[in-house]
Order: C-alpha cells, then structure tokens, then sequence
C-alpha cells in the first residue's frame, strides 16, 4: 500500500518587512542579508496570531466534507507551544469544527518534529488505511531584536494530510534517523527567545546531512544521481547551499547542475517568509514542486533538521496529482502587506503579550480569519470569523 502526503496548504501572517531595509537601519550590508544569508523578506506577527492561528489558517484550506469526516488524528509539530500541558492540537481541532472522535497531540523536537509526525503518521494508516491524519508544522521563529539571528526569524504553518494512495508524494520505506546529544540551538522554559551558537549549528546540520546521507546510500545502493531534487530544512536559504556544496563540491556534471537547479527553486518561498522552523522542509517541498520542474514518478530526498539535535533523510516518489494538490503559496505571499522596521519591532515586542491573568486585543488590525483575542482567567481565547 502506498502512504504518503496526500495535500499540502501554507499559511503565514497578513504582514513582512524587506530585510534590505532592516540591514540598513541595523547597520549591515543589504547583500550581507540578501545574499550571505539568502533572505529577502520576513514575516512579522501581530500579538493576535499564534501557533494555533496560523496552523488553522493552514489546515482549514484543505478542509472538505470527506476530510472533515475521515481526520482522526491531528498532530501538531512545533518548538513555539503556547502552553506547557495543553497540545495546541486541541485548539486548532475547535477552530477546525471538526468533530469530538479525534485524537490530538503536539510533538516537539525543535525544527525535526514535523517529519516525525508524518512517520507516526504513516504507522497509523498502515494500520487503518481509511484513515487520514492531519499532521500541522507551525511556528515562530524568534532570535530577538537586533541579534544575529533577527535575519532569520520568519513564521507561518504547513498543514498535510497523510492518506493511503496519496496525491503528492508517496514514502518509500527507508528512512535514515540520527540523533545526538547537542547544544548548538535550545529554549530553556523561561525564554521567551532561542539560545543559540550560531556558526556551531550550521556545522551540526551539514555533519548531520553528510552522515544521513551516506548511510542512506548504504542502505539502499543508492546515489545522488537517484535523486531529481534534494529538499532541505532551510533555517535561512543559504544552509540548504552550503549543505548541497559540502556533498558536491566542485562537481559541474548534470546530477549537480539538476540538484542545485532544484535547489533554487526549493528556495523560492523561504526567501519570503523566514525559518519556519518545523514547516520550513515541507515549504520547500511546496516551493520546488510549484517553482521547479518536478515529474510525476522523481524520487526526491528530504533532509529533515532539529537542533539538539536529531536529523532525518528519507525519500518519496512523486504522484500524478501533485500539482492539483497544494495550496497556492505564491498568492497567499502576494496578498501581504508591508510594514515599515519600528511597525515590526512594535509588532515583535507585543507579541508575547500574555502575561496577565486577563488582556484583550485590538482586532481591528488583524483580518486574518482565525485570531488570538486575549486571555481570559489566563485562558487564550480564539476567534473564527
Ligand atoms: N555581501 C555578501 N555576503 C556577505 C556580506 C556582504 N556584504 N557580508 C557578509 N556576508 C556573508 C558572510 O561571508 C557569511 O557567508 P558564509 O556563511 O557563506 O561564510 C554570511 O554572509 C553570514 O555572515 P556572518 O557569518 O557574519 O553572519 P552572522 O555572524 O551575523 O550570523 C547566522 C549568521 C549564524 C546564520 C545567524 O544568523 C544565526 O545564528 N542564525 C540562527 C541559527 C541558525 O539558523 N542556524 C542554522 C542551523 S540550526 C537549524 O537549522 C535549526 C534552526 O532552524 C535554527
């Protein structure tokens, strides 16, 4: 039986900032943001969007009346949880409207828990195959004002329904995990911002791709040249290419030249939005099959990255049906606004503004269909509109 990703939907916030503008009032290089670290825009979060908010808006554009009545799992992948025992999962199912049979939970391991929430669930419809489980990757990224990190902070969701005979990509059976004990990237409870030692973390990720990699091809026999594209967790644009260089090098053959090919155009949409840490891998995936030249039938690798750390490299096989099957990412980029730095950093220092047992916000500065209203006897209170 074929299992694998059966649609796919983004989301992210109404608004963003051009990073040349940023580098400009930080006072760095425009190019050093644009081109050292591969980042064009930036998505900026009003106090009235969340984790919960932004992972509906993703799920509800795959929402029909069949879906609605065969989800009985949701999983909810993220290292920004709004509450140390509820899983968001149970939030979003309410904004959903979907039914009380369900089962809800949320799953962390910095930016890899998405890819295992599609490996769990894919055990759960090998079990039942009339099942489809919606699998969330929704997050904030957030390095703080005026760090090196600010450049690559971004937000916004994923959403994917995995299904027996699947429309977009279909697993195949080996996957390659590895994890360590490591400190190039953590959140103690108490901080509200990532800890993290930067230039060690971009060394951790490619030893990590390079040692998945080569076990995988010991695994299987095979080699890149199997490969129609290598999909990457991009924490900034520029990680995927040192990743990719550090297994070809020099190499201008046409394996090379279609994988760094798929590359740029697995970068499309990232260079908009930021890190989306655990969604970031599947918005690449989304980027190369709606920007590149995807066939039905390609066999693509997907490396899958969480600080910490744990990595993952697996492969699917493209479905007929992909294009059919995704959300259109490109409109939903088009359709932001552009806010001005000291918007954004207005925006960045309201954004955790949970902090009394009771606070409303203002929503008349929000359209999106699915918001944070406040808290309430220190409850978060959301809205469908
Ligand atoms: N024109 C062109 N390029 C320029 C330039 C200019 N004027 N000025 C500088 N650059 C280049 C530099 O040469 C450098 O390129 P290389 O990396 O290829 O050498 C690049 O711009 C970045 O410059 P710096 O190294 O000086 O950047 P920095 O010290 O400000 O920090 C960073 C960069 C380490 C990525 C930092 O933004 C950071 O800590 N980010 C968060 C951590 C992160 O994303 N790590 C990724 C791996 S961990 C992971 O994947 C999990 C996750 O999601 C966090």
């Amino acid at each position: 039986m074929k299992i694998g990703i059966d649609q796919m939907a983004f989301a992210t916030t109404g608004k963003y900032i051009d990073l040349r503008e940023l580098a400009r009032v930080r006072g760095d290089e425009p190019d050093k943001y644009t081109i050292g670290i591969g980042q064009d825009r930036q998505a900026v979060v009003p106090p009235t969007q969340d984790i919960v908010t932004l992972g509906a808006a993703a799920a509800d554009q795959l929402m029909t009346p069949t879906v609605r009545q065969r989800i009985l799992t949701i999983i909810v992948a993220t290292e920004s949880g709004i509450d140390n025992s509820k899983a968001s999962a149970i939030y979003i199912k309410h904004l959903l409207g979907l039914g009380d049979y369900v089962r809800t939970v949320e799953l962390k391991e910095a930016c890899y828990s998405a890819t295992a929430g599609l490996q769990f669930a894919r055990g759960l419809v090998a079990v039942n195959p009339q099942e489809l489980v919606l699998v969330i990757a929704a997050d904030i990224a957030r390095y703080g004002l005026a760090t090196p990190g600010e450049v690559t902070q971004g937000a916004g969701a994923v959403a994917m329904l995995v299904s027996q005979n699947p429309h977009v990509l279909a697993f195949e059976p080996t996957a390659v995990s590895l994890t360590k004990d490591v400190m190039d990237f953590w959140r103690p409870l108490y901080a509200s911002e990532a800890m993290v030692d930067g230039k060690y973390s971009t060394n951790v990720y490619i030893d990590f791709f390079k040692q998945t990699l080569t076990r995988y091809q010991q695994l299987t026999g095979r080699q890149l040249a199997d490969f129609a594209a290598v999909l990457f967790h991009l924490p900034f644009t520029k990680m995927g290419k040192k990743a990719l260089a550090a297994v070809l090098g020099e190499r201008t053959d046409a394996t090379a030249q279609r994988l760094r090919t798929a590359l740029a155009a697995s970068q499309v949409y990232s260079r908009q939005v930021g890190n989306l840490y655990t969604g970031s891998l599947y918005l690449a995936l989304m980027s190369y099959l709606q920007n590149g030249t995807a066939q039905p039938g390609d066999r693509l690798a997907l490396f899958s990255y969480g600080s910490g750390a744990e990595g993952e490299l697996y492969t699917g096989i493209l479905q007929p049906d992909f294009k059919n099957s995704l959300s259109p990412v490109a409109e939903t980029l088009a359709n932001r606004q552009q806010v001005t730095i000291s918007a954004y950093e207005d925006d960045f220092n309201q954004q955790l503004g949970m902090k009394s047992a009771d606070i409303s916000f203002d929503l008349t500065k929000d359209p999106a269909k699915f918001v944070l209203a406040g808290q309430q006897d220190h409850q978060r209170c959301y809205q469908k509109r």
